[in-house]
């Protein structure tokens, strides 16, 4: 899917009020709120800036997690108001709710220069079911709508899609940028092309694993996930994660990589433990001959040193998925040796976002990366060939 969009550039906002969509959708502490990770609310700043120069006026609005029975205090977006007021260096004006009486009064009076922040979009029932006439109380506060919430654009809602009928609608430069770093590596890639997937489940890479398969010249892969593959080819995986559905799934996929004389590596050995736990006993198995009573959970040393190897000459990565539960140290490293290796390739590297992108950025590679996605969700869909509603509806170049 290649897009066309008019961005931030093409429209004149100059003493315009520009209704932002952001995704500053970030992690936070359970106990206290803190948000964990900014870079959500760093990547929308160079629009944010870029409107405001313009002599704009900017009120910008989010999701924030996934309330379901309207407002919740520990779904506001106030946190994000304070970093966001850090990170831009100006006062940022808070809204008590989304399209109410105070969004209104606030976004009536704001003036070129500066900021105001909509509560959480989410805590209005008609968000998610994209109703038109949330989306038009949204647009009504504004002569423009700028989209720039990549991790959100896989979603129809009325702050995502359904506004872009009612205002001239154009991409900011997250999503740009996004498009035109994932969309160059899938339609015109540095060869060979080398996909990395990872992560627990078969069944959330089932769309990516086959697109990729017409594209790439080369799959990894890993994870949970990869124990489903081994079942299908007969092998023994004891307690690891398997999804009985998907082994015909995997089969076909193991065919269509033949097929397509795309090279598909599957771990060759794994890391095994006797719970899931971070101090749990473990040994290395060859893999598909995993005891009962045992589960995988990371790739072995020797997948290790196979996948590293494969990316040493590749073009182009895309990495999308841990090798393994890394959030247990002692069953992080095949995620971490991926990582590393990524950082020493003279490859473009992309990593997809979510646990990947955490994973690099934990792991402190996160400079070495040419591109780190900040869509979990999005770019995953990207990825698969699927329409972007969100990006769909902006205006054509
Ligand atoms: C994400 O974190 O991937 C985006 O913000 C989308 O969030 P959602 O899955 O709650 O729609």
């Amino acid at each position: 899917m290649s897009y066309n969009k008019k961005n931030v550039k093409d429209v004149d906002v100059a003493g315009k009020k520009v209704l932002l969509r952001c995704d500053f959708n970030v992690p936070q502490d359970k106990a206290t709120g803190a948000i964990t990770d900014d870079k959500r609310i760093r990547a929308a700043l160079p629009t944010i800036q870029y409107l405001l120069d313009q002599g704009a006026a900017v009120i910008a609005c989010s999701h924030l997690g996934k309330p379901k029975n309207g407002p919740e205090e520990k779904f506001s977006l106030k946190p994000v108001a304070a970093r966001l007021s850090e990170l831009a260096g100006r006062d940022v004006v808070m809204a008590a709710d989304v399209v109410g009486p105070d969004a209104q009064a606030k976004a009536a009076a704001l003036k070129p220069g500066e900021i105001l922040l909509l509560e959480n979009t989410r805590f209005e029932k008609g968000e998610t079911k994209n109703d038109p006439e949330l989306a038009k109380a949204m647009a009504a506060m504004a002569d423009v709508y700028v989209s720039d919430a990549f991790g959100a654009v896989h979603r129809a809602h009325a702050s995502t899609a359904g506004v872009a009928a009612y205002l001239p609608a154009v991409s900011g430069f997250l999503i740009e940028k996004e498009l035109e770093i994932m969309g160059g590596a899938l339609a015109d890639p540095k060869r060979p092309l080398v996909a990395i997937l990872g992560g627990s489940k078969v069944s959330s890479k089932i769309g990516v694993i086959n697109h990729l398969l017409d594209i790439a010249d080369m799959i990894i892969i890993g994870g949970g996930m990869a124990y489903t593959f081994a079942k299908a080819q007969g092998g023994s995986v004891g307690e690891s994660l398997l999804e009985s559905d998907w082994l015909d799934y995997c089969n076909e996929m193991t065919a269509k990589a033949r097929e397509k004389g795309v090279k598909l590596l599957l771990p060759v050995d794994t890391v095994i433990a006797d719970s899931f736990d971070a101090n749990a006993n473990s040994k290395v198995v060859k893999n598909g001959e995993i005891p009962d009573g045992w589960q995988g959970l990371d790739i072995g040393p020797e997948t290790v040193r196979l996948y590293c190897a494969a990316v040493k000459d590749a073009g182009t990565v895309i990495w999308n998925g841990p090798m393994g539960v890394f959030e247990f140290e002692k069953f992080a490293v095949g995620t971490k040796a991926v990582a590393e290796a990524l950082s020493q390739t003279s490859a473009i590297t992309i990593i997809g976002g979510g646990d990947s992108a955490a994973a690099v950025q934990q792991l402190g590679y996160a400079d070495k990366m040419t591109h780190i996605s900040t869509g979990g969700g999005a770019s995953l869909e990207f990825m698969e060939g699927k329409e972007l509603p969100g990006v769909a509806c902006l205006l054509d170049k």
